[in-house]
């Protein structure tokens, strides 16, 4: 039986436990690029012993971003910076994913630290606002919310387009040293948007049934498949639910995601659809491992490795979604961003026999054979100190 510290296989590509920084945007790039900023916060989680790190999305073309601050993979002259990112991540033990995506309508955005709507967080640019683009969709409705300026439908032949875009990000990708690859089909992004009825209305090729909303991804899916290479993994996130009546259902997905099996797709990441903000059920959000049984469906009834995040944060619900063969792989985002040790914490809360073997060898021997007062180094003790110091009356603070 696996737990949450047994290595996984994918393809050629082995990780040294089954958790992996979820990507998170990160608003700190200039002109696309990563430099010092990424190359030390992704570095430091790969020191804190995650399986599989991840940065933020990366744009396939500038329009394809967040906001301008958001990095990207649309120029040769980028690779560079991502290569650093890489070589910082192997050094520590870690696999560097790369996770490609295109905002769509949900991009020309001000980072949400600095929005400034009743919320406190997503603040939607005009096209004509220095920071700013004309957004794009499979049709010309606005996401919503705070996204009311007009959107581009993208026509036939810009699509293609996109395709060759996404093509060439992978093929940078591969060249600056990543060795996983997740295709961002989630969020209300646009992938998404083009698999959901609430943003699709096209009446070509690419809209109405379920497959010619699912036609977008899969040629995404080919055009990167075609050039990155075989023996390394190649995953795609999906917004498998918009939780409304009349967006993307969950059945649907299901179906789709049989059909990017049949594409070359290695694992499938399960998220939410993000096409709308009313949404009818949005448990997933506040419940521990909310998104599990979604995820644990289409292990089973697709037959395809799955991975998921969503408040998988408490190391026990992580380790016993793995043991029960529930997912294969917990994506941990928000407690990435508040503790980079997060795995080396969640080996010492579980009782790891050598919680410390995740960190770089040089730390290890110190912290393995100098370890004094255990809860002085920043860790729990072990249940084993914790009964001893019960035992002997004191208070071992955890
Ligand atoms: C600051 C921030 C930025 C995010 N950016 C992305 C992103 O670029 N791509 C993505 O697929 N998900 C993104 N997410 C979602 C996370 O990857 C993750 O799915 C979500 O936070 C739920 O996991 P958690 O409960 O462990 O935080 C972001 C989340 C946060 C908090």
């Amino acid at each position: 039986m696996p737990d949450l510290f047994s290595p996984f296989t994918l393809k050629g590509v082995t990780l040294r436990n089954r958790i992996a920084m979820s990507p998170m945007t990160m608003y700190g790039s200039t002109d696309g690029q990563m430099d010092d900023y990424h190359v030390m916060y992704l570095g430091a989680r790969a020191a804190g012993g995650f399986g599989l790190v991840f940065p933020e999305q990366i744009a396939i073309t500038p329009e394809g971003r967040t906001t301008t601050s958001c990095a990207g993979i649309w120029s040769d002259d980028q690779v560079e910076g991502h290569r650093r990112v890489t070589s910082m991540i192997k050094r520590f033990g870690g696999v560097a994913g790369i996770q490609l995506g295109h905002t769509g309508r949900k991009g020309s955005e001000l980072p949400p630290h600095k929005g400034v709507n009743e919320m406190g967080t997503w603040k939607a640019l005009a096209p004509d606002h220095p920071d700013g683009w004309l957004t794009s969709g499979p049709s010309a409705i606005p996401a919503g919310g705070d996204h009311s300026y007009p959107v581009h439908a993208l026509t036939v032949e810009e699509i293609k387009g996109l395709h060759r875009s996404y093509a060439d990000a992978a093929r940078r990708a591969a060249d600056a040293g990543y060795e996983w690859l997740e295709m961002h089909f989630a969020h209300g992004y646009l992938a998404a948007s083009f698999f959901s009825p609430l943003a699709n209305q096209r009446t070509d090729e690419y809209g109405g049934s379920v497959r010619n909303r699912a036609r977008f991804l899969l040629e995404a899916l080919d055009a990167v498949r075609e050039v990155w290479p075989e023996h390394l993994p190649l995953t795609m996130r999906l917004g498998s639910d918009d939780f409304h009546p009349d967006g993307t259902q969950f059945e649907d997905s299901i179906e789709a995601i049989g059909w990017m099996k049949e594409h070359g797709l290695d694992l499938a990441d399960l998220s939410m659809g993000g096409n709308t903000d009313d949404m009818r059920d949005p448990h997933f959000f506040n419940e521990p491992a909310g998104f599990v049984p979604r995820a644990t469906r289409v292990r089973r009834e697709v037959g395809i490795p799955v991975a998921t995040s969503w408040n998988l944060g408490v190391p026990q619900t992580a380790d016993a979604v793995i043991r029960e063969e529930l997912i294969d792989v917990a994506m941990i985002g928000r407690p990435a961003l508040s503790n980079p040790h997060w795995p080396v914490w969640a080996a010492r809360e579980l009782g790891h026999p050598a919680p410390f073997d995740l960190v770089p060898a040089d730390w290890r021997w110190w912290l393995s054979n100098f370890r004094g007062h255990a809860p002085s180094i920043g860790l729990p003790p072990t249940p084993e100190e914790a009964l001893a110091a019960a035992q002997a009356g004191a208070t071992v603070a955890a």
